[in-house]
């Protein structure tokens, strides 16, 4: 695909309508995706990144009709993850001393995958520019860790351009590719699913790394991200990740359980009637983890000021789309939240314990009792117990 960006920025990238997985089978894309590629020009040519293996006939097609590869001055590889550096192969094939221009530790992950030590590689640091005549000039800042340590981004001042790589991206595509002209509900629900799945463990170095562009007073007129929409209103997403890096959180209780009997399950409603009754604002979603997509539940925690996780005790362990999920959770590193644990139980009451003792070190504040535990079959005394708990519960969240 070409699309024009500016008098001197193309869009190369490929748009891939179909994807519902992403990182092998770890991320559902319900929207599909993009890999973004562009062309940079002044006198000289530069291609800023390529795309995933099973785009790479058509990338190469697309390329040699619109500006033909030998054309192509400079390689700019901001991230050498698979999705984004696959058809990097392709190219140095057909030119092989094209420089590349990365960062060092890009230089360690293009040699791990391709086993090349013959490119011409050019090293760049933060404040580093590739100078492209008639005025075009890229400056580069590294971003390491967000969220591969080989990461950086690319200014071009000239038309005011961030080429953000992963940061500020989302698994969506449209056929209109820029953020004013897309559904933005959508868009920002696919923007926050892929901060909480993808970017949320880095939140630290967000928060530094936007602090450090906002300080260079930059220009910005357009994001242009590795993956999904460029956003024409900078500003917006800025301040959406700004929000997002610092311990978010809506006013939304998440209730996530799984089930073998329904006792769990009569457990969450009960506890969910609870915080009905305690609180009229707090908005509640409900989930079955192990018939609700993983990642869109993270999303959810991700957005939630706390979290209630059930799961009957199994095995001496508990229900193993619990498990799964709770160490999804952790991945994400999210900070500020509150939870607690519920669950029945026959002979082993265990669920409890294990779960908070997950839910403690996945850094989440523990509700004290830390959970509710009922053996077997919930009776109506149990369910007002359960009930009470979710008041109880929603009292200590507000
Ligand atoms: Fe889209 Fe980290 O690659």
């Amino acid at each position: 695909m070409s699309l024009k960006i500016t008098d001197n920025v193309n869009y190369v990238g490929q748009i891939d309508w179909t994807l519902r997985f992403f990182h092998g089978e770890q991320l559902s894309t319900k929207n599909g995706t993009t890999y973004n590629s562009y062309t940079v020009k002044g006198t000289k040519i530069a291609l800023i990144d390529t795309v995933c293996q099973s785009f790479a006939d058509e990338f190469i097609c697309d390329l040699e009709q619109t500006i033909n590869i030998n054309n192509i001055d400079y390689m700019v590889v901001l991230h050498a993850e698979p999705d984004h550096c696959y058809t990097l192969g392709h190219i140095m094939k057909l030119k092989p001393d094209l420089p590349i221009y990365c960062t060092a530790n890009a230089v360690k992950s293009i040699k791990g995958y391709f086993h090349n030590e013959n490119w011409n590689f050019n090293v760049v640091k933060t404040g580093d520019k590739l100078d492209l005549g008639n005025g075009s000039e890229l400056t580069f800042i590294e971003i390491p860790m967000l969220h591969w340590p080989d990461q950086m981004m690319a200014y071009y001042e000239k038309d005011g351009i961030l080429f953000s790589s992963d940061p500020f991206g989302e698994h969506y595509c449209s056929e209109f590719m820029f953020s004013n002209k897309v559904d933005l509900s959508e868009l920002e629900y696919e923007a926050i699913k892929y901060y909480a799945n993808i970017v949320a463990p880095y939140s630290n170095i967000v928060k530094k790394k936007i602090a450090e562009i906002l300080a260079l007073n930059l220009k910005i007129k357009m994001i242009a991200p590795a993956h999904g929409i460029i956003w024409t209103d900078p500003e917006y997403i800025i301040n959406k990740y700004l929000q997002w890096c610092n311990s978010y959180k809506e006013n939304l209780i998440t209730i996530i359980f799984d089930t073998m009997y329904k006792s769990t399950h009569k457990i969450a409603k009960a506890i969910k009637e609870g915080i009905v009754a305690q609180d009229k604002e707090v908005k509640i979603k409900i989930f079955n983890s192990a018939t609700t997509d993983v990642s869109d539940i993270v999303t959810e925690v991700f957005r939630s000021k706390a979290i209630l996780v059930g799961s009957p005790t199994y095995n001496s362990g508990i229900l193993y789309s619990v498990a799964g999920l709770l160490d999804e959770i952790r991945g994400s590193r999210l900070t500020g939240k509150k939870a607690a644990a519920f669950g029945s139980f026959g002979w082993a009451n265990m669920n409890i314990k294990i779960i908070s003792d997950t839910l403690k070190i996945d850094g989440f504040e523990l509700f004290e009792p830390s959970g509710i535990a009922i053996n077997w079959n919930p009776n109506k005394d149990n369910l007002k117990d359960c009930h009470q708990f979710g008041k109880d519960f929603a009292e200590w969240c507000k």
